[in-house]
This record gives C-alpha cells, structure tokens and sequence, in this order.
C-alpha cells in the first residue's frame, strides 16, 4: 500500500445542512459495544481509543469533510471493529445505529468533541448538538447511552447545557477530567494556547421511557 498521507488542517467549517446523504449499517455482528466519535478529523481520538481497547470494542467514526473521511477509511481500513462513515452526522446517526440497537448490541459512548461552534445565531442549526437533534434523540437513544460532549468555548457549553435543560428528556454530568485519561487532538491544541475545557456527558433519563411513544412501538 502507498505510504497513506495526512491530510491537512483545514480551517473553514463545512455548512452540515448541505450535506443530505444517508447512509445505513447493517449492525456490529459481534456484540461487542460500541463507541461513536462523531468529527473524528484525522482519526487522532479514534486511534487512542484503539490502543487502549483493540478490539474489545467497535467504533463507528463520522467525519463530514472528505479528505478526513477518505483518510479515515484508509488508516483504519484492516480494523474489523471500525466503520467510517461521512455525511452529517446528525442525519446519520439513527440510521446507522439502529439495526446494531435491535440485535442487543450496547452503544456505550458517543463522544462530539471539539465541534464546530457557529458563533453566529443563524448558524446554531448547524451546531451537532441542536434542538432538532435532541428531539430525535429523545424518542430512540437508549438511556444506557452517554453523550460525552467537550469544548473549549464556554458560550457553546452553557448554550448546549440550556437546550439539553430545555429538551427535558436527559440528564447532565460536568466532568473535569478527559475520560479514560484519553485526550483529542484539539484538546491537546488547546491546552497548548492555554484555554480551559468544558466537559459534560448526559443520557436520556429513563424516568422518560413512558414517554416515549415511537421507542415503545418500534424498538422494545
Ligand atoms: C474542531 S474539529 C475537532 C476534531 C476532533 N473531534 C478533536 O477533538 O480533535 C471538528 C470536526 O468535526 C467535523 N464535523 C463538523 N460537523 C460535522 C457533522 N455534522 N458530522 C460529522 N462531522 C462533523 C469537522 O469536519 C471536524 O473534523
């Protein structure tokens, strides 16, 4: 195989709402859980994620910018126990976890790292973590799964934690410590320039299983 070349960084965020391609996934065949790490970039988390688990686990990584996709495919293509996809993640995530959902199989974490923030109002819709998204999320997300969401933009934290709060399906954890002691590429970036970093992780509160209508009919 040629020697795979890094792509890289790119600055300038990429609109999600352009992207409307859907994708579907079979499921995981092994049982094994599953991590998700939706902005994956050039794999940096994901590969620590590796070393540390090997194939205890499976991984599905979204990254929406091409060249990070195709690199993504390539470094991790011999790994049975992780699948790239691209597209925006928010479009994709149920269609892509769902049938692994069905066959029993625990999506233990999803981590949104780093996203893009969209300072401007007009482009909060474009945020990962937007109140669309949630309300999407309330009706199939099982409540064993937590959303570890981390950033140094404390504007975006405590706007993410108001529309969480606002949704009123789940229940929030502030952390201090990167989990599993496991850093991003980003994370270590802005540690270096000095900024502090925010972290939460929340879960849907199965208290709401009563409510949730679709879930009842169709996944349990
Ligand atoms: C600021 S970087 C953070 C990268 C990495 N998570 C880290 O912490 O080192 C955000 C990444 O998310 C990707 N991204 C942004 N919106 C996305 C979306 N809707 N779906 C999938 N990936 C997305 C970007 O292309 C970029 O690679």
């Amino acid at each position: 195989m040629d020697k795979l070349k890094t792509p890289k960084r790119i600055r300038n965020h990429v609109n999600p709402l352009a992207y409307r391609d859907e994708y579907d996934f079979d499921g995981f065949e092994n049982g094994k859980n599953i991590i998700v790490d939706i902005g994956a970039y050039r794999g940096e988390f994901g590969a620590r994620l590796l070393d540390k688990f090997g194939d205890k686990k499976n991984f599905i990584f979204f990254e929406i910018r091409k060249p990070f996709e195709n690199y993504l495919k390539q470094l991790f293509a011999e790994k049975e126990n992780v699948r790239v996809f691209g597209g925006d993640a928010g479009r994709n995530l149920k269609n892509i976890l769902e049938k692994s959902i069905r066959k029993g199989v625990k999506v233990e974490k999803i981590f949104i790292n780093f996203p893009d923030p969209w300072f401007k109002k007009k482009h909060h819709k474009r945020r990962v973590i937007n109140p669309d998204f949630l309300k999407e999320l309330q009706d199939w997300l099982p409540s064993e799964t937590e959303i570890v969401f981390q950033t140094d933009q404390k504007k975006l934290f405590n706007w993410t934690k108001k529309i969480i709060r606002k949704n009123g399906y789940f229940k929030i954890k502030t952390f201090v410590e990167p989990l599993w002691g496991v850093k991003t590429y980003w994370e270590e970036m802005k540690e270096k320039e000095g900024r502090r970093v925010y972290r939460m992780k929340f879960q849907r509160n199965e208290k709401n299983d009563e409510k949730s209508l679709w879930r009842k009919l169709f996944l349990f």
